[in-house]
Parts: structure tokens; sequence; C-alpha cells
């Protein structure tokens, strides 16, 4: 949800927490803060981006080496000033940024009010801080009091916290929200996510649910929130400081859009054994036996990662013939689900921290079934939390809206539902068949992206309308829903995803000559039907954008515009028909003049239930 990074060493803690900032921005925009704790507390705060908050700390002039920073996604009061982090106790004694809600700060709240405890803000992190206070005064020791508030604390929270009255330490915490130490020489860090410190360090030491570390210039400790001290292991950041800079592009979601053809070949590269016409997941090991006994797989999403599960649905009971089910993951856990230790669920994550979704696998765990991740941030909780997993290796994904990662979440899921097929009633024939479509498939997304021009002149045409509404059937519903997800997140018209035949029953209702209506009508079995849908729209003077297959000579009789993508098995298409509609959503927003990378009210990772 919101970035976090602390730093503790002999720098400049304003510039190393500003750069770590704006690469977390993406995490949250609503407002950025700092504080440094050298002798006395300086904090400067301001709501909006993080340049604001960069022209503040100018003016300011704030100097120091060991500081804290924040960038807020706001779910406890308004995004303004006040309720900015980093927040501190009356006395200007600690500064603490915090990620995650804390679910019993009205009841601290009141217990705090009584013993005289006044509040300035209306977040839940204000009453954290002062709850930190409260044991700070009397045990004299930040690590003693930071501990022994998070013992009564309810909620998710990732936090780094500092004091004047110790210049030397730096605390950092996390349930439920990310935090992890990043490892230097003469300095250390905090980040809520590797990239606010990859220029500085490679190391970094991902905290587990309820760990505190305790950080100085030449060292650090780690111990639970009970007081026991833990072992942490040093893990070395994969990617570099390139794949999160925009290289060129405009936007990182254009950047993302274009990265297609090498991150979907990035997720199989290794695995596709396309000579023998099945794959080999070393990630799945622990759990193959489960896997290949499962009597029933469950998709657990959100998002866009959900869109992709849906797809996985059609996919592997066609390969498989395994009854596949779709749950949100926010619906999941409150709905009292019926799982047997038979059952597999797979969560698919891009980010691995999408609170409602490591709930849901919780909670699948809890009740027996074996837990599989389709994650792409490594070491993230989700990766950590699932008995075994996949990691798509699509490199960081930075815009808010989500491109490459659901190409690749669907790569994924062909190598599962490959893996499956083969090992229940898929010959080896048709195993190879699949292989080799895949490994076609990243020349066949470059050749979409070569003729971007063309849906860029579309999106100049329809950049205006109020309403947009997606049409697709069978493997292309999903890619409906998708579309138009893109496009609501980014651009802010209001669109419609749906099943082309289902329009009929309602929808239908909306259109008339000013509704763009985007079809996929890829050359499959139900082609046909779906050209008689589109007959329907344009008898009542809908502007259809046909998505179709190359080659199509009837579309163009039907369409007011024709995008074609290249021929592949029906359950690859997805993977193509997906990357124009990212690029018309992303063209349209552009020529709206909105904030691509960064859309309103979103945060790219939602940390929160
Ligand atoms: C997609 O464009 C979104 N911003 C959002 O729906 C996202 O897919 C969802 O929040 C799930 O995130 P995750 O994949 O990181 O779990
Ligand atoms: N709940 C806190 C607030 O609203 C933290 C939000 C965040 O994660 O950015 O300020």
């Amino acid at each position: 949800m919101c970035g976090i990074v602390g730093y503790i060493g002999s720098k400049n803690a304003t510039s190393v927490i500003l750069t770590g900032l704006k690469r977390l921005e993406y995490r949250g925009y609503d407002s950025a803060g700092i504080a440094l704790a050298n002798g006395s507390l300086t904090v400067c705060k301001k709501a909006g981006k993080v340049v604001e908050l960069e022209k503040a700390v100018k003016a300011a002039q704030l100097r120091g080496t060991l500081g804290i920073g924040h960038t807020r996604w706001a779910t406890h009061g308004a995004p303004n000033d006040v309720n900015a982090h980093p927040h501190t106790d009356m006395e200007n004694t600690i500064a603490l940024v915090h990620n995650g809600i804390i679910e019993n700060y009205a009841a601290i709240k009141q217990r705090l009010q009584k013993q005289g405890y006044v509040f300035r803000s209306e977040t839940d992190t204000e009453v954290l801080t002062m709850f930190i206070h409260s044991f700070y005064t009397k045990t004299k020791n930040l690590e003693e009091a930071v501990r022994l508030a998070l013992c009564e604390v309810e909620g998710a929270f990732g936090i780094a916290v500092v004091s004047t009255l110790e210049p030397n330490v730096l605390i950092g915490a996390r349930r439920g929200s990310p935090l992890l130490v990043g490892v230097g020489e003469g300095e250390n860090f905090l980040a809520s996510d590797a990239s606010a410190i990859l220029q500085h360090t490679r190391n970094v030491i991902y905290l587990q649910d309820d760990e505190m570390a305790i950080l100085t210039k030449d060292g650090y400790t780690t111990k639970t929130i009970d007081n026991e001290t833990t072992d942490s292991i040093i893990h070395e950041v994969e990617f570099d400081l390139e794949s999160i800079e925009k290289g060129g592009f405009d936007h990182f979601m254009l950047k993302e859009i274009h990265e297609q053809p090498r991150t979907f070949k990035d997720c199989f590269r290794g695995r596709l054994l396309a000579s023998e016409g099945t794959v080999r997941l070393g990630g799945l090991n622990p759990v193959l036996d489960k896997l290949r006994r499962a009597q029933r797989i469950i998709f657990t999403a959100c998002g866009t990662s959900w869109h992709s599960a849906l797809v996985g649905e059609y996919i592997i009971e066609q390969l498989a013939g395994i009854p596949v089910e779709v749950e949100y993951a926010s619906e999941f856990r409150y709905r009292n689900p019926v799982i047997t230790p038979d059952d597999v669920v797979i969560a698919i994550s891009q980010s691995g921290e999408t609170a409602d979704t490591l709930a849901a696998i919780k909670e699948a765990k809890l009740k027996g079934a074996t837990a599989i991740g389709l994650v792409n941030v490594v070491g993230s909780s989700i990766a950590r939390e699932t008995d075994a997993g996949i990691y798509l290796h699509a490199g960081p994904e930075i815009g808010v809206a989500s491109t490459k990662a659901f190409t690749s979440q669907l790569a994924a899921i062909m190598l599962v539902a490959l893996y499956l097929g083969r090992t229940r009633r898929l010959s080896q024939r048709d195993g190879m068949e699949i292989a080799q479509a895949i490994e076609r498939v990243p020349e066949q997304i470059q050749a979409i992206l070569d003729h971007s021009s063309q849906i860029q002149s579309i999106a100049k045409k329809y950049a205006k309308a109020q309403n947009f509404l997606y049409l697709g059937r069978g493997y292309h519903f999903p890619v409906a829903l998708e579309g138009a997800l893109k496009l609501k997140e980014i651009s802010y018209i209001h669109a419609e995803g749906y099943p082309a035949a289902e329009m009929k029953h309602g929808p239908i209702a909306l259109i008339d000559e000013n509704m763009p209506v985007v079809c996929i009508a890829t050359q499959d079995e139900i082609y046909d039907k779906v050209l008689s849908n589109i007959q329907e729209v344009r008898a009542r003077n809908g502007k259809i954008i046909a998505i179709a297959t190359e080659g199509d000579t009837r579309i163009a009789e039907f369409a007011e515009h024709v995008i074609t993508i290249p021929n592949t098995l029906p359950m690859l298409t997805p993977v193509l028909s997906v990357i124009p509609l990212q690029l018309l959503a992303y063209y349209v927003a552009v020529e709206r003049g909105c904030n691509v990378d960064m859309p309103r009210n979103l945060a790219k990772s939602v940390t929160v239930e």
C-alpha cells in the first residue's frame, strides 16, 4: 500500500529517503513525509506527491543521518498535511511511519485520551505512535516500548520508528504489511520494497510477521515481538536498477506493455520442455503429489490477477479435466467455503502482498488445503505463506495498472495446466503442440506492439467517450473484463466487460451511437456467434472496435475499426488479445491527460483488507 524508507548511517538521510520515496511512490501517493532524528526531531510532510515534499524539504534544509519517510495511501482520514506520516507524540520525541491498519485503534485511543493524550490527526497511525510513547515514558527504551505496544495491537502494520533520545537506533517491525532490512556497510536501511534502496545495497532481510529489526549504523538484530531472537537470512535482490527506471518510455505502463515479449518468455524459459510436450516446475516439487491427486482447484486473487484466474479456469478444465473454481479473495474467507484436504488452492498475485489474497490463503491452509502461489515479487508474503509456487519472473511492475504481470500469470497458468493435463488426459502430441504454440507467443506479442500507432489513432477518436463496453466469449470474457478494468483505472471512463452473449440480457439498452464497443472476435469455434452479437450492436448504431485474427476478411464489414492479432491456439489467444486493450487504455488515458502511472485513488498493492 504505502511506501516506507528508513535510513541510519553517515550519508545525508534526506536525499537517501527522498530518492527511495520516489521509487516507492507508485505504492501510494496521497501524501509524503519525512522525519529526521539527530538531536531533535524535524518533520516535514505534505499532501500530494513526493515532489511537493521535496520542495518543502529543500526550503527547510533538512539535514541528518537518521530518518524515516513515507508515501501514504489513506485508509483513516483524508489525504491532507495533518494526516500525512510521519506522526509524532506530543513532546516530539518519537516519529513513526506506518503501512496498514490498526484495527483496535479506537479502543486504544480512548484509553490514551483518558491518560491525557491529545490527537491531531484522524489516523490510526497517530494512535499507534502515542501508544508506543505511553510505554516509552515508562521503559525509556524505544525497542522495548515498540515491542510492548505491538503486543497489544490488532491489525496490519509495517512500521519504522525513531526517537530523538536514541539517535543511534532505527526500529522496524511488521505484521501483514511488507518490510525488509537493507544491509549496507556502515549504514542500514528499512524499506517496504527493495526498489527503494537498491542503489545502496542488494542485500536484504525480509522480516517475518511479528518480527522486529533493531538497526544501528554498523549492525542489526532481529527478534519477535515476544522477545525471542530470530535468525535472519540475507537474500540478494535479483533485479537491477534499470528494471525500475522508465528506460526512454514516457510511462512505466508503456514500458511494461512493451516488455511483454521478454517477460512472457522469462516465465516459461527453462520450464517448458517443448520436445516432450511437458514442463518442469521445480518450485512445485514439494506439492507435486498433492497436485496430481487434486480433486478440485480453487483459484483466489483480486483485480487483474482474478481475471487471469478466470482464464485459468477455462484452460485447466480443458486440458486436465479437473473442476476449477475462481474466488474473489476478498469474499473467500468470509463465507465459510467448503474446502477439503484434496483441494489445491492457487493464489495469483503480482505483488504477493495483497492482504485479501494472503488472508484467503491462510484460511485455505487452515482448512487443510494445499496452497500454491503464482507470484511475481520474490520473497513476498504470499510467496512465503504458500506451500510451493511459481515465480513469474516479470521483473518489478511499477505502473499501477497491471499489464506484464497479467500475461506472465497466463504463462504460469499455462505451465500448471500443461503439467496437470499431461499427468491426466493430455497426449504427448497435444502437449507438444501446445508447447510449440507457447514458444511462438513472444514474437506474436511483438508483432502486435509493432502496430501500436493504429491503436493510438483509434484511442484519439474515442478519448472523449463517457462509456465503453467490452465484449468477449469463452477465453475472451476475462479479457473483456480486463480491458474494461484497464480503461477505468487509468482514464476514469466508465467501462464494463460482459460475456458477448449476455449483452442482450440487459446492457444492450445502453447502446447508442455514442457507445464504443470493443469486441474480441477471433477465429475459433464461437466466431460466428460473436459476429451475431456484433450485428446486434451495429443495429443499434454502437461503434465497433473489433479485435480479430489476422487474415479475417469478413469482420471489416461489421466493424468501424479492426485490430488484428496473430493466430494461435484458442487457449493462448487471451495473451494476445489483451495487448491491444492495454494499449487502447494507455493511449486513451494519455489523450485525456491522465496520470497513467499513478491513477487517482489507487495504490499498487493493497495491503489492507
Ligand atoms: C490492476 O491493474 C490493479 N491495479 C489491481 O486490480 C490488482 O491487479 C489487484 O490489486 C491485485 O494485485 P496483486 O496481483 O498484486 O495481488
Ligand atoms: N492507516 C494509515 C493511514 O491511513 C496508513 C495507510 C497506509 O498504509 O499508507 O494513514
